[in-house]
C-alpha cells in the first residue's frame, strides 16, 4: 500500500530516508530548512556523498514521488505519516544531546498536521524524549494524532543497502495509544521490508530509544575494549591484529568491529554514547554511566598515541612536514564530524609540524570547516616531500598505493597506519619504516 509520507530534516539520515521511501512507492515530500541543501536537492543532487544514493535520487525525483520544500504548510495534505529525522548534536559545553530541533520540528507540525496522522521519530534521543514529545505535539495540535518512535540504524557508506534491508525495525508505541492504526501505517509504510522477513519489533516508547543508544554504546564498546587491548600488546610486545583475528572467530565475540586504530568518530557515535552517560548519570544509572566514560577516554587515548609514534619516527615534530591519508571519520563517506584522522591533523598541526591533509571525498568539508590545514586532491602530489605519512581513514585507494611509486616522491619513508589497513610486510620490502597501532613498537 502507497502511502503519503512526509521526512522533516534531509541530512544523512532523512535525505537517504526520503529517497527510500520513494523507492519503495510511497508518494514523498521532504522539508529542509537549509537553502543550500535544500537547493542542492532541489536540483537534484546529492549534498554530501554516500555510494549510489545519487543514483536513487535521481530515479526517485523522475519517478515524481519525491519533491522538496522549506514549508511545513505544504505538507498537511501529503500526510499519511511524517518522519522526524532532524539533526541531535550534543550541546555545547555539556555532554547532553541538544533536542531543540526536535521541539522545534514538532511545533511547527502541529500547526500543519491533520487528524489520523501518525508521526515517526527517527532521530537518536535520550530515553524519555519521544514521550516528551508526543505530550507536546498532542497539546499544541489538539488533534487526534499519534507519535511513535522508530530509530534509525543505517551506517554512513552503507545508508542505502540498510534502509532498503536493516538487520531489523523496531517501532515503539505509548501505551496510551488505544488502538492499532500507528501500528498499521508503520507496518505498511515497511511491508517490503516486512515481505522480506525483517524483523518488525513493537515496544513501549522508551524501549525504543534506548535500543538505539544501547546498540551504539555496544559498538562503541567493542571497539574500545580493542583499542585497550592493544595498548597491553604495545607494552607487551604483542600483536593486536593477531590477536583480534584469533578471538573473533569465537561466535560469541565476532571479527566485526573489532579492528584496532585510532578509534571511534563520526556525527553519531561520539555523540550518542555522551549523551546517554549524560542521561544515566542524570538518573542515576552509574554501571552504564561509568562505563561509557572508560570507552570515551581509550578512544580519546589512540589519537594521542599517533602523536607519540609520530615523535617516535621524528623526534622533534617542529617543521616536520606529514601527510595525514584520510580526513573523513570512516572509508565511504565525507563526513567530517568528530573525524579522528582530523584530530590526528589538528594535534600534530599544534605540535608546529607542517601537515597536509588528504582524502578523496571530504576535502570540500575540510575546507569549509578547517580553512588552516593544508589540502591537496591528488594522492602523490599530497605525499610529495613527506617526512612521515599518517593513514588514518581506511580509503581503498590507500590500500592500491604502490609503495614503490610512494617511496620516489617523499623525503622520508616513514608511515603509521593507524588503522592497521596497509599490508605492512609491503611496504616494509619496499624500504619504509612502518609504525603499526597495537604491536610493540
Ligand atoms: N548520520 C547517520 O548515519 C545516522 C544514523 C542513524 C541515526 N542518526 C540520527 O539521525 C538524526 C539526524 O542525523 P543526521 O546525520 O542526518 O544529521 P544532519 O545534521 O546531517 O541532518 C539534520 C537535518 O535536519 C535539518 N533540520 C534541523 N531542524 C529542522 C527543523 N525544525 N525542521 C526540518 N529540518 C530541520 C537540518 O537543517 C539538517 O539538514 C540524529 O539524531 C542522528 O543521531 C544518524
Amino acid at each position: 500500500m502507497s502511502l503519503k509520507i512526509s521526512v522533516i530534516g534531509l541530512g544523512y539520515l532523512g535525505a537517504t530516508h526520503a529517497v527510500v521511501m520513494a523507492q519503495l512507492g510511497h508518494e514523498v515530500i521532504g522539508v529542509e530548512p537549509n537553502v543550500e541543501r535544500l537547493d542542492s536537492l532541489r536540483a537534484g543532487k546529492l549534498p554530501f556523498y554516500e555510494p549510489g544514493l545519487q543514483e536513487s535520487l535521481t530515479d526517485a525525483v523522475a519517478s515524481g514521488r519525491l519533491r522538496f520544500t522549506d514549508r511545513h504548510n505544504e505538507i498537511s495534505a501529503a500526510a499519511d505519516l511524517h518522519f522526524i529525522c532532524v539533526g541531535t548534536p550534543q550541546l555545547t559545553g555539556s555532554q547532553a544531546a541538544d533536542t531543540r530541533h526536535l521541539y522545534s520540528a514538532i511545533s511547527d507540525l502541529a500547526t500543519v498536521i491533520q487528524d489520523g496522522a501518525v508521526v515517526a521519530g527517527k532521530s537518536t534521543v535520550p530515553v524519555g524524549t519521544a514521550a516528551d514529545l508526543r505530550a507536546e505535539l498532542l497539546n499544541k495540535s489538539g488533534k487526534k494524532v499519534e507519535l511513535v518512535w522508530n530509530p534509525e540504524f543505517l551506517r554512513e557508506g552503507h545508508a542505502l543497502q540498510d534502509s532498503l534491508t536493516p538487520d531489523r525495525i523496531v517501532v515503539g508505541i505509548s501505551p496510551e495509544t488505544k488502538d492499532l492504526g500507528p501500528e498499521m501505517v508503520l507496518r505498511a509504510a515497511y511491508s517490503a521490508q516486512i515481505a522480506a522477513q525483517i524483523p518488525f519489533l513493537v515496544t513501549d516508547l522508551a524501549t525504543s530509544e534506548l535500543v538505539k543508544v544501547a546498540a551504539n554504546a555496544f559498538l562503541a564498546t567493542k571497539i574500545s575494549f580493542i583499542n585497550a587491548v592493544a595498548e597491553m600488546a604495545e607494552l607487551t610486545g604483542a600483536d593486536a591484529g593477531q590477536l583480534a583475528e584469533a578471538i573473533g572467530f569465537d561466535e560469541r565475540i565476532g571479527s566485526k568491529f573489532l579492528r584496532n586504530g585510532i578509534g571511534f568518530g563520526g556525527g553519531c557515535l561520539p555523540k550518542d554514547i555522551h549523551a546517554f552517560e549524560a542521561k544515566a548519570s542524570e538518573i542515576g544509572a552509574k554501571g552504564i554511566a561509568s562505563l561509557l566514560q572508560a570507552v570515551d577516554s581509550i578512544n580519546l587515548e589512540r589519537r594521542a598515541r599517533v602523536i607519540d609514534l609520530a615523535k617516535l619516527a621524528l623526534g622533534e615534530l617542529t617543521g616536520k612536514r606529514i601527510v595525514v591519508l584520510g580526513a573523513a571519520f570512516k572509508a565511504e563517506t565525507d563526513d567530517i564530524r568528530e573525524s579522528p584522522a582530523l584530530e590526528v591533523a589538528l594535534a600534530l598541526k599544534s605540535a608546529g609540524a607542517t601537515v597536509l591533509v588528504h582524502d578523496p571525498m571530504a576535502l570540500d568539508a575540510v575546507r569549509l570547516k578547517h580553512p588552516g590545514l593544508e589540502t591537496k586532491d591528488d594522492l602523490l602530489e599530497a605525499l610529495a616531500g613527506a617526512e612521515l605519512a599518517i593513514l588514518a581513514t581506511e580509503w581503498s585507494l590507500y590500500r592500491n598505493l604502490d609503495p614503490v611509486a610512494a617511496s620516489s616522491v617523499v623525503a622520508v619513508k616513514n608511515l603509521i597506519d593507524g588503522r592497521n589497513y596497509l599490508d605492512a610486510e609491503k611496504w616494509q620490502s619496499a624500504g619504509w619504516s612502518v609504525f603499526g597501532l597495537g604491536r610493540g613498537a
